[in-house]
């Protein structure tokens, strides 16, 4: 089968009024902030894929390494019609699983939730012609906001990999968690991957690479905004940081002025001290212990929970209750 047209719940409009939004709230604020949704465009997606290959950054080969060993037990365990997958990208991890059902047989769906419009073409497509036997659904949306729009019918299974949810502030997180679980059944699946805390010395360099592809990453969310607003930022006047916080345990990526700046955005004069920080992107990691306990808090019971071989990354499985 070829992949249906991209269902699209976030209209162009939708989407200029959410990045207008966010820009004038995070640019005017102390300390300035933008968040990372907006790294996302074509270049910017295929930064992040660029960023999966780099030597230093371990979470994607981790997260494979764990579903390559576990994808049969997944299909086995949830025995899904429905594969939703939220925050999709390329789905090239996602595939371990798409082959462990089609060994099982019984999936019938599978449908891949992005905001980026040129990712989800390219994987629809190829993902269409790989697995003929599947009806494929790209949805056009963003995770936090279309999960009351999740197909129905058939026991689900909804993956949520890369660890994004470690992109959420704790707050967003509770809320994500519990709008997933208000839009699952009792008996549906959850299959979460979350970055592990671990020796800082391992984080911060996935996040700040000699090659400088993460740096050229964090700036692409100017060059977004350059062009979707008619902004005047000048990314190469900002330096990429990336820190860690030990008592939040996440890692802060960051955009720092090199001088001082004033930056003309929609009717906005926004002013950059010399060094003065602007928070693109928190990456929280995580402790199997909180993972367990902040699924429960919203209704899910971990009946799985796996980590690869060096123990960097984990991947839960959690059945809504
Ligand atoms: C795909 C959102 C999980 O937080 O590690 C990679 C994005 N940012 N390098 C992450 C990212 C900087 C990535 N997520």
């Amino acid at each position: 089968m070829s992949a249906e047209p991209l269902e699209i719940y976030l209209e162009e409009q939708d989407i200029g009024r959410s990045l207008r939004e966010d820009v004038r709230a995070g640019l005017t604020a102390r300390p300035k902030w933008l968040p990372p949704k907006w790294f996302y465009d074509a270049r910017g997606s295929e930064l992040f894929e660029e960023i999966t290959r780099l030597p230093e950054y371990y979470p994607t080969r981790a997260e494979r390494a764990v579903l390559a060993e576990r994808a049969g037990e997944i299909a086995d365990c949830t025995g899904a019609k429905t594969l939703i997958e939220l925050g999709s990208g390329s789905s090239e991890k996602t595939r371990l699983l798409l082959d462990a059902f089609t060994r099982r047989g019984g999936l019938g769906t599978f449908v891949p939730l992005d905001v980026s419009v040129s990712a989800l073409r390219q994987s629809t497509a190829q993902i269409a012609t790989d697995y003929p036997q599947l009806r494929v659904r790209g949805i056009v949306g963003d995770f936090t906001r279309q999960l009351d729009r999740l197909p129905t019918g058939g026991r689900r299974l909804v993956a949520f990999l890369g660890g994004t949810i470690g992109n959420l502030l704790p707050i967003e997180r509770v809320e994500f968690l519990t709008a997933m679980r208000a839009a699952l059944e009792a008996g549906d699946w959850l299959l979460i991957g979350t970055d592990l805390v671990k020796d800082p010395a391992v984080i911060v360099p996935a996040y700040d690479d000699a090659a400088g592809v993460t740096a050229d990453f964090n700036r692409n969310v100017l060059r977004v905004i350059n062009r979707e607003l008619g902004a005047d930022f000048d990314p190469e006047a900002f330096d990429h940081v990336a820190a860690w916080d030990p008592e939040q345990e996440w890692i802060e990526m960051r955009l720092r002025a090199r001088r001082p700046m004033r930056v003309r955005v929609l009717d906005l004069d926004v002013e950059f001290a010399a060094g003065e920080e602007l928070r693109t992107e928190i990456s929280a990691k995580f402790r199997p212990e909180r993972i367990r306990a902040e699924l429960a808090a919203s209704g899910f019971v971990t009946e799985h929970f796996w980590t690869d071989p060096g123990g960097l990354f984990g991947v839960s499985l959690a059945r809504a209750d």
